[in-house]
């Protein structure tokens, strides 16, 4: 497929961006030139997979679409038993509702706000406890998702394992850079999850991406094949989470993966209840077709040399225009360190919203806050805001749809913020709902 874009002039980016409440979420798509704002739905279908979805099997029982993605998710992943989802955040939704109760702790390296939410929306309680290295933009560590097993040991003593339904690992780490998790790092969290009798779970959105990280970066993996590492990953975990609209490369759709069998019967429930039968979960058969060819591209070593060379080249490029990124180069989005851009802007008045506005501003550009939009929270004991360790305005990159040019205008675009950038303001809420609040905020210039 190809479509058009178009770059409108500044003045109607003005008035677009004053329409939108400077919230990038509410500006009409054909309004972006660039539109960096998610890979997620975003990426390019093969021939293959727009063939696939001729075949799809609208059954609403059975369907030959569900028993050939079954046959793939078994290969891949593993787990005894999987149900599809809409998409990633409905497999969380249904794994919180059915494991997470009022007060209970949930571990991971990060969250994605989706699962802190899901997490949250069930009264339990998410908890981040990711190598420090996550935490310093500069730090160039290969695997800076990894956990700190340290950490996550004396968490589950002093928590108690009973207060703790299940663990996880994001792979990669979406909310700290799109970094990588080592298979040393999982197998050492996996050991300690079990050590405590904890199922664990990874969020596998990006595994494919991580797990060539892993055949790059991690000594003893260069000649194995992406597909027997992502095998080794699973193998280790007692299920998984996954939206399929990141390594699956399709528009929709959602994977919930399980080994415990009483769990797959709470599962199912659940998900005739918000999503659908078994064997569609709220996705067409079309969809469930794409899913599975999808899979299997995901895992093509010559697509992630691309993929991740692709992500690799504008962060050398950011980084020539004198724009500091976290290091290294993570799998599917470049992380501008906006608090590093904008030193002048106090975290209170968001200076990634004042970078993501301005990089539309300039070129048309959609990116996404990733800081204290998003995850700032006042505390449940003293009421006090706590904000988080970074601020950063992410530019995720859809999978096969932008060339080289794309990116060269990207930094181009940079480099003249960067000219201006002690005269760039911040921004205030008018309006903020509780959760999730990046998606619908509205905000004002200061
Ligand atoms: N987990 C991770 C690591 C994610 O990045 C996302 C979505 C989800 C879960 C939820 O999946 O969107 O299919 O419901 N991330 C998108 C993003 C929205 O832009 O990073 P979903």
């Amino acid at each position: 497929m190809t479509e058009s874009i178009r770059l409108i002039n500044p003045a109607a980016r003005e008035s677009a961006l004053k329409k939108a409440g400077y919230n990038l979420f509410a500006v009409r798509a054909e309004d972006v030139y660039i539109d960096l704002l998610t890979d997620s739905g975003t990426g390019a279908m093969s021939q293959e997979q727009w063939a696939a979805i001729m075949r799809g099997d609208e059954s609403y029982a059975g369907a030959r679409s569900y028993h050939r993605l079954r046959s793939v998710v078994e290969d891949i992943f593993g787990f005894k038993y999987f149900v599809p989802t809409h998409q990633g955040r409905a497999a969380e939704n249904i794994l919180a509702a059915c494991l997470v109760k009022p007060g209970q702790y949930v571990p991971s390296n990060m969250h994605f706000d989706t699962t802190d939410a899901n997490i949250r929306a069930r009264g339990g309680r998410p908890v981040n406890l990711v190598i420090d290295e996550a935490y310093d933009p500069a730090n160039t560590h290969p695997f800076k998702g990894n956990m700190d097993i340290a950490k996550l040991n004396s968490f589950i003593k002093e928590t108690g394992a009973e207060n703790i339904p299940f663990g996880m690992v994001t792979v990669t780490n979406n909310a700290g850079g799109g970094q990588p998790v080592s298979l040393e790092n999982l197998k050492a969290v996996a050991d300690v999850y079990h050590s405590f009798d904890l199922p664990f779970f990874i969020d596998a959105a990006r595994y494919a991406e991580n797990a060539f990280f892993i055949k790059l970066r991690e000594p003893g993996y260069s000649s194995k094949s992406v597909k027997e590492i992502a095998r080794e990953m699973f193998a280790l975990a007692d299920g998984m989470t996954m939206s399929a609209k990141k390594d699956a490369i399709v528009n929709i759709g959602g994977l919930l993966c399980m080994n415990d069998g009483i769990l797959f019967e709470n599962v199912k429930n659940e998900l005739i209840l918000r999503e659908g039968f078994p064997t569609y979960g709220g996705l067409a058969g079309r969809d469930l077709d794409a899913m599975a060819v999808g899979l299997y591209e995901g895992l093509d070593e010559d697509y992630l040399t691309y993929r991740l060379g692709q992500t690799a080249y504008l962060v050398a490029i950011i980084n020539e225009a004198g724009i500091a990124t976290i290091q290294p180069a993570g799998g599917h989005a470049v992380y501008l360190d906006a608090a590093s851009v904008l030193p002048h802007i106090p975290q209170s008045e968001f200076p990634g919203q004042a970078l993501c506005v301005e990089l539309y501003r300039q070129g048309a550009i959609r990116g996404v806050e990733i800081g204290s939009v998003m995850f700032a929270h006042s505390d449940p004991e003293t009421g006090k805001i706590v904000y988080p360790k970074l601020e950063l305005l992410r530019l995720a990159i859809p999978r096969r749809t932008y060339t080289q040019s794309h990116m060269d205008y990207v930094a181009d675009t940079l480099k003249h913020i960067k000219n201006r950038a002690s005269t760039i303001h911040g921004y205030k809420f008018t309006y903020a709902p509780e959760l999730l609040r990046h998606f619908t905020a509205q905000f004002e210039p200061l």
